[in-house]
């Protein structure tokens, strides 16, 4: 747990700069949302302090929207570059997002493998517990698939689209869950009060599919970030 946003980003910037350093063509798990803007931010500033370098790296995101033009501002290849990619030396064709729907999810699975696996994941996660877009269900799905976005996650991406939850895809790709939980280590971040509660379900509850975020307890190395406001009253 670190005091504050600010202090919790920049650890995992840290984190992620240090994993570039130790492991150069490291395979990378890379989330959105707003929780990460401060995390792209730091590693870019480590970037151009020459503390992270990204020549030698392979990237593949949690989730995108299906439906959307190449380029569109609301995917997250655009957030993505906006807020990384384009500040970086990540080499082209080094970043990887699950694709469309006609993309057999299972394709993205074996890319991933191809590449040696992810190394690290880094992953958010959702005031309804859902980690990627794998949602909160009766079941989960253990590899790369399409979801339908349940309307909490649609409103909580409506940032992206002007503040307009209906002009949010309804459908997105996402690694599942069984992707993330292979990843040699998963880090958790999250930041800020509305997060508290789920942060306190998904680390302390049952082990359920209700709450995705929840089955990171079955992982052996997993790191939860939190700031103060997420830690709600617990101590870490
Ligand atoms: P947020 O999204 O960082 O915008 O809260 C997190 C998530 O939905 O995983």
């Amino acid at each position: 747990m670190l005091p504050t946003r600010d202090t919790a980003a920049l650890a995992v910037a840290g984190f992620l700069a240090q994993t570039l350093r130790r492991t150069p063509d490291v395979v990378l798990g890379l989330p959105t949302g707003r929780t990460m803007i401060p995390v792209y931010r730091g590693l870019v500033r480590l970037h151009e302090s020459g503390l992270a370098d990204f020549s030698r790296a392979i990237t593949f995101n949690l989730d995108e929207f299906i439906g959307l033009p190449p380029g569109h501002p609301g995917s997250f290849h655009a957030y993505m570059r906006e807020h990384l990619f384009d500040h970086v030396n990540l080499p082209r064709g080094a970043s990887h997002f699950p694709r469309s729907a006609r993309t057999k999810g299972s394709a993205y699975d074996r890319a991933i493998e191809r590449a040696g696996g992810l190394d690290v994941c880094l992953v958010g996660i959702g005031r309804n517990g859902h980690v990627g877009f794998n949602e909160p269900a009766s079941a989960l799905t253990a590899e790369t698939h399409r979801v339908r976005l349940k309307p909490a996650t649609r409103r909580s991406n409506a940032y992206l689209y002007g503040d307009r939850p209906e002009r949010v895809p309804k459908f997105a790709m996402s690694m599942g869950i069984g992707t993330i939980l292979r990843a040699r280590a998963v880090v958790l971040l999250a930041l800020g009060a509305t997060k508290a509660q789920i942060v306190r379900a998904a680390t302390t509850g049952p082990v359920t599919a209700r709450v995705p975020a929840s089955l990171l307890q079955t992982h052996p190395n997993v790191v939860v970030v939190l700031d103060r406001e997420a830690a709600g009253r617990r101590r870490v």
